[in-house]
């Protein structure tokens, strides 16, 4: 799971993928990391925390950079938004990697659109991505669980 910074959208698009997974007893290894590196080593933005506890997720993430090695470790990069996934599809070392790269927004009813960067928003902002994620996660599960 890619975001900008790490501190907020790809953390909790991490934990809500990681429960989704647990829930339907699939194994599955998840991992989120930035496109940039503003803050890098942070924990996830208390307003991030704050709201994903609301909804019954944990945010384990240290923010970190994407590196080449992502490319080749996991079989899906998925970007929180359009800049993310033009930014990820540069930076993939292989045609085979820049083929990993999807946005999470497709594997929901609302396709093609960003996960909104709720940083500079209020806190109903921060409600609203844990419920985007949310969905996108269970899409994207079903979504592995169909072969797609
Ligand atoms: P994220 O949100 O990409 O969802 O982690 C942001 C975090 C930090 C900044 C922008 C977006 N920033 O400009 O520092």
């Amino acid at each position: 799971m890619v975001c900008l910074g790490n501190i907020c959208r790809s953390p909790v698009a991490e934990a809500a993928l990681r429960h989704a997974a647990e829930q339907a007893g699939i194994p599955l290894e998840v991992d989120s990391a930035g496109t940039a590196a503003y803050h890098l080593g942070k924990p996830a933005d208390p307003r991030m925390h704050a709201a994903a506890t609301a909804a019954g997720l944990t945010l384990t993430s240290i923010a970190r950079q994407v590196t080449a090695i992502d490319f080749d470790r996991f079989d899906l990069i998925v970007a929180m938004d359009a800049d993310n996934l033009n930014e990820l599809r540069s930076a993939a070392p292989t045609p085979a990697s820049r083929e990993k790269v999807v946005l999470l927004r497709d594997y929901t009813d609302t396709p093609g659109r960003d996960v909104p960067d709720p940083y500079y928003g209020g806190p109903e902002g921060f409600d609203e991505v844990v419920q985007i994620v949310t969905a996108g996660a269970a899409g994207l599960l079903a979504a592995l669980q169909s072969g797609g």
